[in-house]
C-alpha cells in the first residue's frame, strides 16, 4: 500500500529507519537484530509451528520465544520446516529465547540452561538469550548476566540481553562492569514507561518492545492519533503503532497467527509518521507502566 499522494504536502520525516538494531555490550560487538520479530506467546504445538513457518515464508527473519512459553519445540519445528522447504538458511534468521529463574546462576548452570534450550529448539546455535525476569527475590540475576556474557564472549551464543530489567537492575550490572546489549520491556501506546526507557538507553542498551500493540486488548483504531495517522497514510492502526516503535528507535515483537496481520506487521518500513503524529502517539501514555512489575513478578 502506498502513501496517499493527496497528503504529500504534509512534512514527513522521510529518513528511512534501519531494518536492524545493532547490539553492542559486554561480550557482544555489533550483532544485527531484525527490528520486527514474530512474538510467539501464548502459541503452542501445531499452532505455534504453523505460525512460525508461515511468518518465515512471509519474510520474518526474527522469532521471539522463551523457555517459559513451552513452545520452543514447536517454534523449532516451524523453523526446520521453513529451512527444509528452502525458504531461508539458518544464518538468515535471528532466534531469541529466554531463560527462567531456576536457571539463574553460575557459568555452569547457565551454560547447561542454554544447551537445554538448543536441544528443545533443535538448533545448533541461538542468536540472543535473555534473562527473562530479574527475580530480585533470589538475587542471582547479576551472576546470570555475567554467565551469559561469557557465553557470548566465547561465541557460544551470538548475543545476550535482559528482559523486564529496570534502570535500577541495569545500574547493578553496570556497577559490576557489565553492559547489557538489549532490554526487552513492555512498551505500547498506552503503557510507554518513558522514564524506564530513558534509563535503559542511558545504559547503552537497545530496547525491544513486547506487547507492542498493547496486546490488542484495546481497539488501536479507537485511539484518535493512531486512527488519524492510519487515515493519512492509508495504513492500519497496528502498522501505525509499529512504525511509531521503529521511529522511536525500538525493535518490536508483535504476535499474530493470521497471515494477513503477520504480513502487515512486517510491512512497516516504507512509510513514515510526521513529528506531530509521533508526538500525538507519545501523548497517549497513561502512566500506568507495565502490566507486571519485575519487583513483584518473575518466573
Ligand atoms: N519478555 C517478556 O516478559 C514478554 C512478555 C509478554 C510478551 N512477550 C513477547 O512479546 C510478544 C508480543 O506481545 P503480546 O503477544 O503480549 O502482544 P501484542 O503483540 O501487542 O498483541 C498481540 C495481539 O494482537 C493481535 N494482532 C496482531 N497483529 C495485529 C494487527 N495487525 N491488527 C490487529 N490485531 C493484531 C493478535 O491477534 P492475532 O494473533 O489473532 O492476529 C494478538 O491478539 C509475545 O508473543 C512474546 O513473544 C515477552
Amino acid at each position: 500500500m502506498s502513501t496517499d499522494s493527496r497528503h504529500t504536502a504534509i512534512p514527513v520525516d522521510e529518513t528511512p529507519v534501519p531494518e536492524t538494531l545493532t547490539l553492542t555490550g559486554t561480550g557482544v560487538d555489533g550483532v544485527e537484530m531484525p527490528r520486527i520479530g514474530l512474538g510467539t506467546w501464548p502459541l503452542r504445538g501445531a499452532e505455534a509451528r504453523d505460525a512460525v513457518e508461515q511468518a518465515l515464508r512471509i519474510g520474518y527473519r526474527h522469532v521471539d520465544t522463551a523457555q517459559n512459553y513451552g513452545n520452543e519445540d514447536a517454534v523449532g519445528e516451524g523453523i526446520a520446516a521453513a529451512i527444509h522447504a528452502g525458504v531461508l538458511d539458518r544464518d538468515q534468521l535471528f532466534v531469541t529465547t529466554k531463560v527462567n529463574r531456576e536457571h539463574h546462576g553460575d557459568a555452569r548452570t547457565v551454560r547447561a540452561a542454554v544447551e537445554c534450550r538448543l536441544r528443545v529448539l533443535g538448533l545448533e546455535h541461538v542468536d540472543l538469550v535473555l534473562v527473562h525476569w530479574p527475580n530480585p527475590d533470589q538475587d542471582r540475576y547479576l551472576e546470570t548476566a555475567w554467565s551469559l556474557s561469557e557465553l557470548a564472549e566465547d561465541g557460544r551464543i551470538r548475543a545476550w540481553g535482559v528482559s523486564n530489567f529496570t534502570p535500577a537492575h541495569l545500574d547493578r550490572l553496570a556497577g559490576a562492569g557489565l553492559r547489557a546489549p538489549v532490554d526487552q520491556i513492555e512498551v505500547g501506546p498506552l503503557r510507554q514507561s518513558p522514564a524506564w526507557q530513558e534509563g535503559v538507553r542511558a545504559h547503552g542498551a537497545a530496547i525491544t518492545a513486547y506487547s507492542p500493540l498493547g496486546r490488542a486488548d484495546q481497539d488501536l483504531g479507537a485511539l484518535e492519533p493512531v486512527a488519524a495517522a492510519a487515515a493519512r497514510t492509508g495504513r492500519t492502526p497496528a502498522q501505525v503503532v509499529l512504525r511509531w516503535h521503529l521511529q522511536s528507535g525500538r525493535a518490536a515483537v508483535p504476535k499474530s497467527v493470521d497471515p494477513a496481520r503477520q504480513a502487515q506487521n512486517l510491512d512497516v518500513f516504507s512509510f513514515a509518521l510526521t513529528a506531530e503524529e509521533m508526538a500525538a502517539i507519545d501523548a497517549l501514555d497513561t502512566g500506568e507502566g507495565p502490566r507486571r512489575h519485575p519487583d513483584e513478578f518473575g518466573h
